[in-house]
């Protein structure tokens, strides 16, 4: 199986609030299939030829539930200025710590699942650790993120119990400044 764009089911239904359970591990041949091609979903779509030929709208991370399966599964795909990127197809993920400080994406978030405009500031944590099996590593790992990454992996974390990015967008004002918080260009 290939994941293209048209498999991701979207906000305007209610399936993509459904929460998601934990998987059993070691994976299930189909569990590890279908993490195997969130993955690729993710990294095919950062190239633009190959998002082109396969119908890929670009992203950064993706989640199980968003191809309509309540587990917890989720594949990023995050680049890093010259260095290899940051690739991750986890199961169970868990936030076991968080920061005080907050972070927040200057220009707001999107999600593959969400047509709609929610422009807004969407208040996470500056820094977190993720525990998690790691299909790539084949093993379980604690993730120290920080910056851009730690906004994806809550981002994708959130879609685990129903929540998405524009649930935390103040409804009074989207823009309201965030004090002390780390703002990522
Ligand atoms: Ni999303």
């Amino acid at each position: 199986m290939t994941i293209n764009y048209h498999q991701v089911i979207k906000d305007t239904g209610t399936k993509i609030r459904q929460k998601s359970e934990n998987v059993e591990l070691p994976l299930s041949t189909e569990d590890k299939a279908l993490l195997t091609d969130m993955l690729t979903y993710v990294r095919d779509s950062q190239d633009e030829e190959l998002a082109e030929k396969n119908d890929l709208r670009p992203a950064v991370g993706i989640a199980a539930i968003q191809l309509g399966v309540p587990k917890k599964m989720l594949a990023v795909v995050v680049p890093k200025d010259e260095e290899e990127d940051y690739e991750f197809a986890l199961a169970n993920a868990k936030i076991i710590s968080e920061s005080m400080q907050r972070a927040y994406l200057k220009i707001g978030e999107g999600c593959l699942s969400v047509d709609s405009e929610h422009p807004g500031y969407v208040p996470r944590a500056a820094r977190i650790k993720v525990k998690a099996y790691d299909l790539i590593r084949d093993k379980e790992i604690v993730i120290s993120a920080s910056g851009y990454l730690a906004i994806v992996l809550q981002h994708e974390i959130d879609h685990f119990s129903g929540t998405l990015f524009y649930d935390r967008i103040d409804k009074e004002n989207p823009w309201k400044e965030i004090p002390d918080a780390l703002v990522i260009e």
